[in-house]
């Protein structure tokens, strides 16, 4: 990238930032958004459209990375294609052993419930700065980034683990490396169901002020 470029990146920055302060009204709108976020699952049709995938994609790249290692890696399967990767999920001969015949139930409903499934990967590299847990936690921010985003359209989400036997399966049938963490999948669509009820935890079981003081945050 030229200095040019950084230079149309940083103030593209700058006018972004001056359209989000544009009036309180709309960062608040957004938190209340944001506060508002639930996963869901199941999730249908309609699945984001390739113009809201773009924008949920540009998200994860907002993340925090300690050295500009960009060690997200996805994969995105749509439509006919979730059910052409389920086929060469549980035709690989790991996949035929009885205790894996029994979760091919489970498989299907992860790989071809959402319209949108992501696979996620994080590609870690040794950084004398950037240690590996720190990568791990950069590729969960963007995960995150792209469920608020997704959210932020008018979509839900649901980050699902895709334990062994079908993360060595998905490694295999779509060519992550030998490397790359399974993250799981997310997936995207529009909620079946109303959004949870369930109570976030209360603020001051997870934070504190130090030192302690009367004032509670
Ligand atoms: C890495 C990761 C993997 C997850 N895997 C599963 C899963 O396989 N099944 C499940 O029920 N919830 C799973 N969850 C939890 C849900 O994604 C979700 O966070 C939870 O249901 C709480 O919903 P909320 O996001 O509305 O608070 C996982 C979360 C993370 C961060």
């Amino acid at each position: 990238m030229t200095s040019l470029d950084h230079k149309a990146e940083a103030s593209a920055a700058s006018a972004g930032l001056a359209a989000s302060m544009v009036g309180e009204g709309v960062a608040a709108d957004a938190l209340s958004a944001l506060l508002a976020r639930r996963s869901a699952w199941p999730l249908a049709e309609p699945g984001p459209t390739d113009a809201a995938l773009a924008r949920i994609l540009d998200a994860a790249a907002c993340a925090p990375d300690h050295a500009g290692l960009r060690p997200w890696q996805f994969q995105l399967v749509r439509g006919a294609a979730r059910h052409e990767l389920l086929r060469q999920v549980l035709a690989q001969p790991q996949a035929q052993v009885p205790e894996v015949r029994e979760l091919h139930g489970k498989y299907t409903a992860k790989l071809t419930t959402a319209p949108v499934v992501i696979v996620l990967a994080a590609r870690i590299v040794p950084h004398p700065k950037a240690p590996e847990f720190e990568q791990l936690l950069t590729c969960g921010a963007a995960v995150m980034n792209m469920l608020n985003a997704a959210h932020l359209l008018g979509y839900a989400g649901f980050w699902s683990s895709t334990p062994e036997p079908l993360d060595g399966l998905l490694r295999s049938v779509m060519g992550f490396a030998p490397q790359d963490h399974m993250l799981g999948l997310l997936n995207l669509g529009t909620p079946v169901n109303p959004p949870s009820r369930q109570p976030r935890p209360v603020r001051a079981t997870y934070a504190r002020e130090w030192p302690p003081s009367a004032h509670s945050i």
